[in-house]
């Protein structure tokens, strides 16, 4: 035999070996949230949510000046979504709770049964159809109740959220096996608009954030000891936090501009997974807020330290991590930023930006850069001590100009999915699930209506809110029923 022919021989023999496909345990699923979905705002007896405050005082603040009051009416076509769930044919549905749902005062004084029912329906349904639940507590609608304390910027709202978590196990916990604290800290903290509503722009930013942070990650840690000792031997689940998680790579080789990069990755996140996963804020945040803080004449730093009882009790409050994925950018050392006015931004520091090139859609800062994903997966398995990791949302946007021709839709999860597949197989990540953002159209948030993210369409200017299948609901039903990427 020629060595050329062996050779030949040997790589087919190797490429057949290696099958691309999803492992047999992979669950695929989708997701969505309580505001941006369900819509009932006051629907019997559910209180307001600074989100309720923020659609009704200050839409001003939303592209279209539009507000989740309605949103897709899933309050009361939940029936018809769990159907289309279904026929997506995927394991599990992610979907939030709405604290003021079942706790309209925000504390865990009183139950509003009527709230309770719901959810009890939706979850009973789902199972039903043998699909998974996957709750999120909090995906942003804070009750308004702790909107002039500072939200989560007050310690004061860490207590409530552990009532509210424990009351949601005691709850739902019979039945769901997967939990989520908190969807993306960052997103939360960084914006006012995400910790109190409606009230104010001039939120003391470069304080704030930490001041959210600290809260956020002891809310969560409670949450966790709280199912950990009273709740995980009978209900058997599992729980952990989802972050936000772009991937920071370096514009060039250079150490300065790799540093970069790292030091983007712990503002952005590492902030909270270093003290889940690893013990305390990231050294380089300590640091540099530190160096910043006194340099700004502040007797001390602005990031508020983690008692060592506080480290103890956040390490190693994860069974999982969930990850939400939709952005790359390259990071490039860049001149110290003056000290003028305290700024995360500063304090984070270095020039991001995008490629130019890189393909786009409807939603200006997501761009198809499966690359950011595979790298992002590898980093968390080296840093992490490979973890098990749930990909709880990835999707792209479309304007509804194409209406259900999503052909860009269906090469961005391919795209994804195709990298998600290299980390498994090639890398070794252990990634147990991917979600798509999202099951249909929905509220996005500040972007109101104007941005689509769904599989399925939703028609908002029609009282019924109809839902219509968008071609991508045909690639996603061949990759559930093959394991493969169609
Ligand atoms: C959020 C979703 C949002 C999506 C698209 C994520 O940050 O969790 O609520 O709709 O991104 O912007």
């Amino acid at each position: 035999m020629s060595e050329k022919f062996f050779l030949i021989l040997v790589f087919l023999s190797f490429s057949t070996a290696i099958e691309w496909k999803f492992p047999a345990d992979f669950k695929f699923g989708v997701a969505t949230a309580a505001y941006q979905i369900e819509g009932g705002w006051n629907a019997d007896g559910k209180g307001t949510s600074i989100w309720d405050t923020l659609g009704h005082n200050r839409s001003i603040l939303v592209k279209d000046r539009s507000n989740g009051d309605i949103a897709c009416d899933s309050y009361h076509k939940w029936e018809e979504d769990v159907q289309m769930v279904k026929n997506l044919g995927v394991d599990t549905y992610r979907f939030s709770v709405a604290w003021t749902r079942i706790l309209p005062e925000g504390y865990a004084t009183r139950v509003n049964q009527p709230g309770v029912d719901y959810y009890n329906k939706l979850i009973n349904k789902l199972i039903e159809n043998g699909i998974e639940p996957v709750v999120t507590l909090y995906h942003w609608d804070l009750p308004q109740v702790f909107s002039p304390l500072g939200g989560w910027t007050n310690p004061v709202v860490v207590p409530h959220f552990a009532n509210y978590a424990r009351k949601a196990f005691e709850l739902f916990g019979d039945r769901v096996k997967t939990w989520i604290t908190i969807n993306e800290p960052r997103l939360i903290c960084n914006e006012y608009k995400g910790l109190v509503g409606d009230i104010t722009e001039d939120f003391p930013l470069g304080v704030s954030e930490y001041l959210c942070a600290k809260n956020v990650l002891k809310a969560h840690a409670e949450a966790y000891h709280i199912y950990d000792k009273e709740f995980r031997k009978t209900q058997k689940g599992k729980i952990s936090i989802t972050l936000d998680m772009t991937w920071s790579e370096p514009a060039t080789n250079n150490p300065e501009d790799v540093k970069a990069a790292e030091q983007n990755r712990q503002f952005d996140f590492g902030i909270y997974t270093n003290p889940i996963f690893n013990y305390d804020y990231p050294k380089i945040v300590i640091d540099r807020v530190a160096n910043r803080s006194q340099m700004e004449n502040f007797p001390q730093s602005r990031l508020p330290q983690l008692t060592t009882a506080e480290k103890l009790k956040i390490r190693g409050t994860y069974d999982f991590l969930g990850i939400n994925h939709y952005i790359t950018l390259y990071s490039k050392a860049a001149n110290e930023p003056p000290f003028s006015k305290p700024s995360f931004k500063a304090d984070a520091g270095g020039e991001r930006f995008r490629d130019e090139n890189w393909k786009g859609g409807a939603a200006n800062w997501i761009k198809l850069v499966p690359w950011g994903l595979r790298n992002l997966l590898k980093w968390i398995k080296v840093n992490y001590r490979n973890p098990e990791i749930i990909i709880t949302e990835n999707g792209t946007a479309d304007d509804g100009s194409d209406f259900l021709e999503d052909d860009e839709r269906i090469e961005y999860y391919r795209e994804y999915l195709n990298a998600t597949l290299q980390a498994i197989i090639q890398d070794g990540v252990n990634v147990k699930g991917y979600m798509a953002w999202s099951l249909m159209d929905n509220y996005e948030w500040t972007n109101g209506y104007t941005l689509r993210f769904g599989l399925y369409h939703v028609n908002f200017t029609d009282s019924n809110r109809t839902r219509t299948p968008k071609k991508s609901v045909k690639f996603f039903k061949s990759l559930t029923s093959t394991k493969t990427i169609p």
